[in-house]
């Protein structure tokens, strides 16, 4: 085998960069910025692992399927649960330092809707943060691992298989990149929404690259809110770890009257799901955009030891911890759905393979279990390195060759579109929000669903003339925004994460996972 590409360079890339090159693979690491940009680098709580001698895989596993909502794949959520421990030693080998307590033992946290104490966590908050530096790091570092920053994927390059991506350089030059497998590590879809705690690279790359391409993408409906994202006027939205909560952080209403048990008897730390939509619920009744978070009650000391990065971010905007309140409301946090894969990454077309938040292998269900995505990321991260290496090594995968018929894209010149990329992007953020985010009803959807498809038409006529960095991105999330509606309109019924008031209950006739493809539109059975 000749090399791997790997697009994107959060914890999946990373990791599978190098599970593939210890098995003595070559691989090209591509990433539209820096090597430490990516969703990762942002994560704070931690990584759901059974480590603790009161807990277990079984009590983990029964947790996430909880959380599901019926429709996690059992298979899918015993790997993770088994494989966890291994690969958080994996990651302790390779130089990830984790917290821990006096005694040496790694500390565990508490988040929503976990039976135990299992988050693991590093730098207080920063886990992401520490993840990234370590593997960064060691992908560095490594021979067969060549990195490509600042190079950004324009399209697949599919011929029966897949032959490797155009992509688009730092200069502004497109080139090809062949490959004998593809990896989608590109992350998630939060900025097709107006709040998120996502950064700004978040523009559903694996997902427009896997639908030009012709892939299967599964669950497009299930976008996850994160309860409590700093919500201040003029500051960027900025994620207020579940862990806060886990350390007995309390919800206030602006009229400073708790709420959460008139929601669900696990108060605070009902799933993120309801937490955030009872949050919607009182901003709503109060006429306000935010609700307070209260951590006056707990020590400084601990406050200060377990959350120093947000403990800098407030104060750097105006708010001392724990004496000030912190106003807070959900914001688009993490995609469930994506490129649906097995449970060895492979996507519905050979030679490409995604993994992490790219990917959708029925895992999450209807609603994530908090921390559940880093260990996600580790599991199946390396199930795709030894998939790809085992394929190699049973001479499986035919070695791609000069025969690819179909010739890649020609490189076409940069000419400026007839609008502002900027202005139509923040356009439809504001739909999005408004009419497929917290709570979805059919005329807003179809309403949506009408403005994205205008849209997309234009911009797709821009494409044409036009490589910009911006306006593909701008193309990834329209794609993103108008499955994720057509997904939503199909589930009439609310489940995890996706609320219908015009369908307020589950529906078992809808026990099912929604597979789109550019051939067809097919709710398929659960696996
Ligand atoms: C958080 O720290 O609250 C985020 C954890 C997660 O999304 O899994």
């Amino acid at each position: 085998m000749r090399s791997v590409l790997v697009i994107g360079s959060g914890l999946t890339g990373l990791w599978t960069a190098l599970s593939l090159a210890d098995r003595g693979l070559d691989v090209n690491l591509v990433t539209k910025l820096n090597l430490m940009d990516s969703n990762t680098r942002y994560a704070q709580g931690g990584i759901a692992v059974a480590v603790s001698s009161d807990d277990s895989a079984d009590l983990h596993a029964q947790d996430t399927i909880l959380a599901g909502a019926g429709l996690c794949d059992l298979d899918a959520v015993r790997v993770l649960t088994e494989e966890g421990p291994a690969q958080l030693r994996a990651l302790i080998e390779a130089g990830v330092r984790f917290d821990r307590e006096r005694d040496g033992q790694l500390a565990v946290t508490l988040e929503a809707a976990h039976s135990r104490r299992r988050v693991v966590h590093a730098l207080g908050d920063a886990t992401g943060l520490e993840i990234e530096r370590a593997l960064a790091e060691k992908v560095s570092g490594h021979p067969r691992i060549s990195i490509r920053e600042h190079c950004f994927a324009l399209d697949l390059v599919v011929d029966g298989r897949c032959r490797g991506a155009m992509v688009l350089d730092g200069e502004g030059e497109a080139s090809f990149l062949a490959a004998d497998a593809t990896v989608l590590a590109a992350g998630g879809v939060g900025q097709v929404y107006r709040h998120t705690t996502n950064p700004e690279t978040a523009t559903g790359d694996a997902v427009g690259l896997a639908w030009r391409a012709g892939a299967e993408l599964a669950d497009m409906e299930f976008m996850q809110f994160h309860p409590t994202a700093l919500s201040h006027p003029g500051v960027p939205t900025h994620l207020i770890s579940e862990a806060v909560r886990g350390e007995g952080a309390l919800l206030r209403n602006a009229r400073g009257e708790a709420f959460m048990e008139r929601y669900d008897s696990r108060r605070e730390l009902a799933p993120r799901d309801v937490v955030s939509r009872a949050i919607a619920a009182e901003m709503a009744q109060d006429g306000r955009n935010f609700v307070w978070l209260n951590l006056r009650h707990l020590s400084p000391e601990l406050v200060h030891s377990r959350f120093p990065n947000i403990v800098a971010f407030c104060r750097d905007h105006g708010f001392n911890l724990p004496q000030d309140m912190i106003p807070v409301a959900p914001a688009a946090h993490y995609f469930i759905g994506g490129v649906r894969t097995d449970l060895r990454g492979r996507t519905s077309i050979p030679g490409l393979y995604a993994a992490g938040e790219a990917a959708a292998t029925g895992l999450h269900g209807a609603n994530r279990l908090a921390s559940n995505s880093l260990l996600e990321a580790a599991v199946f991260g390396r199930r795709v390195a030894e998939a790809i290496a085992g394929a190699e090594s049973t001479g499986s995968q035919p070695v791609p060759d000069e025969g690819i018929s179909s010739v890649p894209p020609t490189p076409t010149p940069h000419s400026l579109p007839s609008f502002s990329v900027a202005a139509l992007r923040a356009e439809l953020q504001a739909e999005m929000w408004r009419h497929v985010g917290l709570l979805r009803l059919e005329e807003g959807l179809q309403e949506a669903l009408a403005r994205i498809t205008t849209w997309q038409d234009q911009v797709e006529a821009a494409c044409q003339d036009s490589q910009a960095r911006d306006l593909w991105e701008l193309r990834n999330l329209l794609t993103s925004a108008r499955l994720i509606t057509e997904a939503a309109i199909w589930r009439k019924e609310s489940r995890g994460v996706h609320a219908r008031p015009d369908h307020p209950e589950m529906d078992d006739s809808c026990l099912k996972h929604f597979i789109q493809a550019r051939s067809s539109l097919t709710p398929a059975s659960t696996r």
